[in-house]
């Protein structure tokens, strides 16, 4: 047990899935895992491990922003040994050709500040995907039929933005969506020598101001389970 997560030692699989909401880890785990069972429900931050095509996999939600995915991706690295992690969760899409429901694999994650940003002072680091993870998400979504984009994303400190000259600034130079995690789990991950990746649904959009209708969200969310499934056991 740790400080936030109460699993027991070999309770957690080395590859665990990470939404931000702790109620998608309980529905991936009840839709796509066999015998799935609950590990961690410490401040209700749900966790389940059972089996995907006989692997063993662990869902745990990360809870919002990246000083509570830092919470949990730390211990889960430090205290149970996880060696893959993969963030799963929505995203605001920020270019015209990127769609509500399009699916996003993020190659890098842009942010102006994390919880790591103290210790690179003047350093701008780049977080950026575990490459053969990433290679393994396009091969899968390119199987499947979910219309998918490569590229870089924009890790926010807050959902409620205040700075329309940064958003131009992003749109300006190809960033294809924001969420709030994915930077601090990529530097994490190259912290420990563990593997990461962010597939990512886009659920709203910051220039049309479209939204997912909550009944679409599921079989959206779905794909974006199903290319993380693929590319952490490729
Ligand atoms: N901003 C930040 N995070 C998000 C958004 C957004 O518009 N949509 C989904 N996660």
């Amino acid at each position: 047990m740790t400080v936030h997560i109460g699993a027991k030692p070999g309770d957690i699989a080395e590859t665990v899935l990470m939404p931000g909401d702790p109620y998608r880890a309980k529905w991936a785990a009840e839709t796509f895992l066999e015998g799935a069972e609950l590990v961690n429900e410490v401040r209700g931050m749900l966790g389940f491990t059972g089996t995907w095509r006989g692997n063993r996999v662990t869902i745990q939600g990360s809870g919002m922003g990246m000083p509570s995915l830092s919470i949990y991706a730390n211990e889960l690295m430090m205290e149970y040994g996880a060696q893959t992690l993969i963030r799963i969760g929505s995203c605001g899409g920020m270019q015209p050709h990127v769609g509500i429901r399009d699916v996003i694999i993020a190659m890098t994650a842009s942010t102006i500040t994390s919880p790591s940003s103290g210790i690179f002072r003047e350093l701008n680091y780049a977080p950026c995907a575990d490459w053969g993870l990433l290679r393994a998400a396009v091969t899968a979504a390119e199987k499947m039929d979910a219309k998918t984009h490569v590229g870089g994303i924009y890790s926010s400190d807050v959902f409620y933005a205040e700075r329309p000259d940064l958003d131009e600034q992003m749109v300006r130079h190809g960033i294809l969506g924001v969420e709030m995690e994915a930077a601090e789990l990529y530097t994490l991950a190259a912290r420990h020598k563990r593997r990461a990746l962010a597939v990512l649904t886009v659920s709203d959009h910051l220039q049309t101001g479209e939204a997912l209708p909550s009944e679409d969200r599921e079989k959206s969310f779905g794909d974006m389970v199903e290319i993380a499934l693929e590319a952490a056991f490729a």
